[in-house]
């Protein structure tokens, strides 16, 4: 039997050793960082897109905001457990201090399970119920409103209102979708109800959408990022390195999709046991790997597979191995933010948190949680970094000229939003791997980029639409 003094080092030992596992350091975030700049060459390019992991979709959206888009939108947005419907007013700007003025109202429709894993015709079907409840409930069914559909899944865009599923992720798996054009396939379901008619003008990426909701308020935003349930990010790239499309003059949003990036074994060596058991697990194994490292979908997992390796190792829980933590998906992403938020109050709040499971916790027991925790979202931090600096190194390259470049980030999802310290940790880890560079990267909450920036793509797209014809 060892004594108290021998088991404390030892547990001490053997988290560290866990927290090495798991940590990367900064020699490999900036060999990912190349890596994912690599990705993203590859993925512009006409001849190496075929092999390219990291897709680099253009989304057809070329032009910001100019502040004079107005008029009622209906916007639509797919893409997590929840579809949610919006109409969003745009009105003239504040004449005080020209701040956006946009008003909105907006329900919430759980997606069921058998909904997102059935049949693709039902789930377009249960989308245009829910379309038809929420103008019902405002009296709209027989206005023909414009609409701008958030859908966040992985599409070959033809033009701002086609766009083809290349696959699921996050748990989708509707049948008969991929391949298809979404936007076709609602406006069926809409014409299959036949109770009201509507203008589908965009489908939005909802990194695209954060943006573009972001760049409402702060022109120089030319990223969009999520970290939420999935994780994913866009960027303006010149129209001229874009060799997929003949256009060769402006600028064009690309949805990255970066999710997938190291899909082809790239990222192997940063991934540890947990990541590879994670995957092996999952509906879509083998894809979405560096989504799967990040994204909230999949980081309480990790911590749950962690915490059940030292709890078999007898390092924490008294060496339990069995009951609800070792139920796959049993510890939710948002006890990790939780468990980091209270970690300040005392360990009562953490004990609380750890008695969902039941798990009966020791303050030694909930100082390791903490530790777990906090590598594993630091670890998704610093990877969201490696991936941002890359964005900021290609918008340098873009812009050689530009001494003073200054990127601003909008951002959304739960993860970066709940989460203590990841928004920090983050932001910190891309100012060092961006250094030397020139370029000041900074952060800004998006707001509702789902809801606020589709309409405002759709509005931006209805009135060059007005331009060309009065130009006609
Ligand atoms: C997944 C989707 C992507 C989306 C991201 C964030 O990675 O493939 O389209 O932007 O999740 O929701």
């Amino acid at each position: 039997m060892m004594n108290q003094e021998e088991t404390v080092p030892c547990v001490d030992m053997k988290v560290k050793e866990l927290e090495n596992q798991i940590n990367l350091n900064d020699e490999k975030l900036t060999s990912i960082m190349h890596k994912m700049l690599n990705e993203m060459k590859k993925g512009l390019g006409k001849s190496t897109n075929d092999q390219a992991k990291v897709k680099m979709i253009p989304s057809y959206v070329a032009s910001l905001p100019d502040g004079t888009e107005k008029g009622s939108f209906l916007a639509l947005d797919l893409g997590g457990t929840n579809f949610r419907v919006l109409l969003v007013e745009i009105m003239d700007r504040n004449e005080h201090n020209n701040k956006p003025n946009i008003r909105m109202d907006s329900q919430i429709y759980r997606m069921p399970k058998d909904v997102i894993t059935g049949e693709g015709e039902k789930l377009f079907d249960h989308i245009a119920s829910c379309m038809a409840d929420f103008l019902k409930r405002l009296s709209l069914l027989d206005k023909k409103l414009p609409v701008g559909f958030t859908f966040s899944f992985p599409c070959k865009q033809h033009g701002l209102d086609h766009a083809d599923l290349i696959t699921w992720t996050k748990g989708f798996s509707a049948d008969g979708v991929v391949g298809q054009d979404v936007v076709t396939m609602l406006r069926e379901a809409i014409d299959r109800r036949g109770e009201f008619d509507c203008n589908i003008i965009a489908v939005v990426n909802d990194t695209v959408g954060t943006m573009m909701s972001c760049a409402h308020e702060f022109p120089d935003c030319q990223v969009g990022l999520i970290v939420g349930t999935g994780s994913n990010a866009c960027y303006m790239e010149k129209l001229s390195n874009i060799e997929l499309l003949e256009d060769s003059t402006g600028d064009m949003c690309i949805n990255m999709e970066w999710g997938a990036f190291g899909d082809d074994g790239i990222l192997n060596e940063f991934r540890n046991e947990f990541d590879v058991h994670v995957d092996e697990n999952s509906l879509n194994r083998g894809k979405q790997l560096y989504e799967k490292m990040i994204s909230g979908m999949y980081m309480g997992e990790i911590v749950r597979l962690a915490l059940c390796k030292l709890a078999k190792d007898g390092v924490i829980f008294n060496g339990i191995t069995n009951g609800p933590l070792f139920k796959p998906g049993s510890f939710e992403t948002s006890y990790v933010s939780q468990i980091e938020s209270v970690v300040s109050s005392g360990m009562t709040a953490v004990q609380n948190i750890l008695a969902n499971l039941e798990l009966g916790a020791l303050r030694s027991d909930c100082e390791v949680v903490i530790r777990v925790c906090q590598a594993v979202s630091r670890r998704a931090a610093h990877l969201c970094a490696a991936g941002i600096a890359a964005i900021a190194h290609k918008i340098k390259q873009n812009q050689p000229e530009n001494d003073d470049l200054k990127i601003t980030v909008g951002v959304d999802g739960t993860v970066y939003k709940k989460h203590p310290t990841f928004s920090k940790i983050m932001a910190e880890k891309v100012e060092h791997l961006c250094q030397g560079t020139g370029v000041k990267v900074e952060f800004a909450l998006s707001y509702d980029g789902s809801g606020k920036g589709a309409a405002l793509i759709t509005a931006v797209a209805h009135r060059m639409a007005q331009l060309a014809n009065a130009d006609r």
